[in-house]
């Protein structure tokens, strides 16, 4: 921690970013734009960006990418190189489905926590997963550095274009890309032992090749319902793909990645609660 940022007192934040910008022509580049976006840029948020701005990690901030109910995805920079900023709204995201995501998974389960610390736990939880997925070889946004409810990673895209999400995606050789999906659903399932849980068309980009991205509900192969999230991913890709190229039966994939059969209880149909 950095204890020269952290004794900074809670309303002088605010101020002390307002001096960065008046006096030293806005060391984040464009900051007093997004401050107007209060919804966003709460305390915690701004506190955090200041924080990452004085060590280097973001030196402007240029539009979002996206703005969904769970997070906001911005394009930034630092210094020459372009990097995405994501920021999970403390307010309006998900509580209780992150809930039940964590309660299963070993590494972050704990004490009962408020909105505010379950969301920063969140966050550290996508970029533990992004660099476990990472060292295993998938194909995710390089994770680059986390605090509080703010994730900096890798931009992928060309120039400052984005790569589109599959489902925008012109895809000229639709077999090679399911392939390739399935191939690293299986490395992320049995090298780095983590289940994506929510793949989808919308969770993957395609570019020069496909990128899974949005891990923070990802959970490892221990997680009471990691099977379960498994088949639900598998279902997902192979009925994205059905119409466009040759797919593989579930069940099938299912056994070929995990080396057991699919049980009932996996099965979405006969799993009365979504977890
Ligand atoms: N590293 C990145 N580089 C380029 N674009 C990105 C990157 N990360 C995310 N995006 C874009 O932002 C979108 C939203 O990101 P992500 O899926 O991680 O958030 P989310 O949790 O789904 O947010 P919400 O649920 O609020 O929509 C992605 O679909 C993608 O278009
Ligand atoms: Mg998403």
């Amino acid at each position: 921690m950095d204890s020269r940022v952290d004794i900074v007192e809670k309303q002088d934040y605010t101020e002390r970013i307002d001096r960065l910008i008046d006096e030293k022509r806005a060391r984040i580049k464009d900051i007093d734009q997004l401050k107007v976006r209060g919804d966003v840029f709460d305390e915690n948020t701004l506190h955090a960006l200041y924080k990452l701005s004085l060590k280097n990690w973001i030196t402007a901030v240029g539009g979002p990418i996206s703005t969904g109910k769970e997070a906001n995805v911005f394009l930034a920079e630092r210094n020459e190189t372009l990097v995405a900023i994501k920021i999970y709204l403390i307010r309006t995201a998900n509580f209780k489905r992150m809930q039940e995501y964590i309660a299963g998974d070993r590494r972050f389960h704990g004490t009962k926590k408020t909105r505010k610390e379950l969301i920063f736990t969140w966050t550290r939880k996508e970029f533990s997963n992004l660099k476990r997925a990472q060292k295993a070889g998938i194909c995710v946004p390089m994770p680059l550095v986390f605090d509080r409810n703010i994730l900096i990673m890798e931009f992928l895209g060309r120039g400052e274009e984005p790569y589109p999400q599959l489902r925008n995606a012109v895809i000229p050789e639709p077999q090679q890309v399911y392939e390739e999906i399935i191939s690293q659903v299986t490395v992320l399932y049995q090298s780095a032992q983590l289940v994506h849980g929510d793949l989808s068309e919308y969770n993957i980009l395609y570019g020069d090749r496909t990128y899974l991205i949005d891990m923070g509900q990802a959970v490892t192969t221990e997680h009471p319902a990691a099977h379960f999230f498994l088949v639900r991913d598998l279902e997902n890709i192979t009925r994205f793909f059905a119409d466009i190229c040759v797919t593989d039966d579930v069940a099938d994939l299912f056994r070929t990645i995990t080396g057991i059969p699919m049980m009932r209880q996996e099965n979405k149909q006969d799993r009365r609660e979504d977890p």
